[in-house]
């Protein structure tokens, strides 16, 4: 039974960094659909002949119902919603200067150090695992690393949606070898300048943000909220229904490196319809191994890309409407922020579970890829 399973390691704290800037529903559609008048325009002849579709517009109405997105947080506003650009403007910087995904990660990792007690001493190894990095290398966590002062080891790993809790397995059987007495991982999702905002289908759909987490060795523990993890579970299925081709052979395949394909996009209906019953029933299997069922779960922190999805999930789950309680939402403020979905949903909705509640905390998304770790208040 659960009470029984020994735990070794937790979760000791969580750290979040949201941007200060905000783009509404409002703002983005008015923007796109002025820039769908623009092009319409500037196209007249080639739509009036048949060779290119005209724009359609895009609707707050529909994000809202389609999506439960009211508005998204962004790094850089200048630039996203201004027609002549559409992308945020965000110069380089020197190669001595702080990168801009380390300055975002630096917030929330001291977050999560400062909630979990501990100093960079404490830490042995830095996770950042997100759906981009901002370069191939030197890895963003070597930067952070240095930053904080922290010995030991570093590395970056994306796995898109599923980033922030596969790094979370990473950590967990880290600290559960010996290998690191305590490890912080780092979601530092600047998406915005991944999203082509020239497309109807996807510009409302992602914000940008960072997360952290401290997992540990129980016995190191001093945090007043933690959780053992009990266990963690991890699937993949290929799929190209959510994809960027961002890459290293743009340059060598003679591309557009800045094509629509290289950026965000994806088959949401077919995302929508194959991955809920993907999730649902990895939950459900999840559970089962330990003997656990879905009543005895307390929260469930779910992925954050669409309400629907969630609602679905949740729904099914409990056999009831699950509600905010159950299963709470974030992306109505924060839009879809990639990995760290989840981690938000669980760093904003802990602190009010008893001891020994269980919860889940699951991500699922592009690969396909479903992760999770079902955590016991301690
Ligand atoms: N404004 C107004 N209408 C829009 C629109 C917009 N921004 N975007 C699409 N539409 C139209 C479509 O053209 C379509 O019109 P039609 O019926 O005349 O063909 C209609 O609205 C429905 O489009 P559809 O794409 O089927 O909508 P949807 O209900 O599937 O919602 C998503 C779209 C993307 C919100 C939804 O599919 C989704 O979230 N899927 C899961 C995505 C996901 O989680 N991905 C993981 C990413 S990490």
């Amino acid at each position: 039974m659960p009470s029984e399973i020994p735990a070794t390691v937790v979760i000791s704290g969580t750290g979040l960094w949201t941007p200060e800037h905000i783009i509404t529903n409002e703002e983005i559609v008015a923007s796109y659909n002025a820039w769908t008048d623009k092009y319409n325009t500037e196209h007249a002849s080639a739509i009036q002949a048949g060779e290119l579709e005209a724009k359609q517009k895009s609707s707050v109405e529909f994000i809202l119902k389609a999506s439960g997105i009211k508005q998204r947080y962004v790094y850089v506003k200048d630039g996203i919603l201004d027609i002549e650009r559409m992308r945020p403007a965000i110069p380089e910087r020197p190669e001595d200067s702080l990168s801009n995904q380390a300055e975002i990660a630096l917030h929330a990792a001291r977050d999560a150090m400062k909630s979990a007690n501990k100093t960079a001493a404490d830490i042995d190894a830095v996770v950042v695992s997100c759906a981009y990095t901002q370069r191939a290398y030197p890895a963003i966590a070597i930067e952070v690393q240095n930053e904080l002062g922290i010995m030991g080891f570093g590395f970056d790993m994306l796995v898109a949606c599923s980033a922030a809790t596969f790094g979370l397995h990473r950590g967990y059987e880290m600290v559960a070898a010996g290998t690191a007495r305590c490890v912080l991982l780092i979601n530092p999702e600047l998406i915005s300048s991944q999203v082509d905002y020239c497309s109807r289908d996807s510009h409302f759909i992602f914000g940008d943000v960072a997360t952290a987490v401290i997992v540990e060795r129980a016995d190191t523990c001093t945090s007043l909220h933690s959780y053992d993890i009990l266990s963690t579970k991890a699937m993949t299925q290929f799929s190209s229904n959510v994809r960027s081709n961002f890459g290293i052979l743009s340059r060598a395949s003679d591309v557009d490196p800045f094509s629509a394909d290289k950026l965000f996009h994806q088959n949401g209906r077919k995302v929508y319809k194959e991955v809920c019953p993907m999730a649902e029933q990895h939950l459900r299997s999840h559970l089962e191994s330990l003997g656990l069922t879905v009543p005895e779960i307390r929260r469930f922190w779910l992925h954050q890309a669409n309400i629907n999805m969630n609602t679905l999930i949740s729904n099914r789950l409990f056999d009831k409407e699950a509600g905010m309680d159950l299963a709470p939402i974030v992306l109505d403020q924060y839009a879809n922020t990639a990995s760290a979905g989840s981690i938000i949903a669980f760093h904003l909705y802990n602190h009010d579970l008893a001891s020994s509640d269980i919860g889940v905390i699951c991500s699922f998304g592009a690969g396909y890829s479903i992760g999770s770790l079902i955590v016991r208040k301690r």
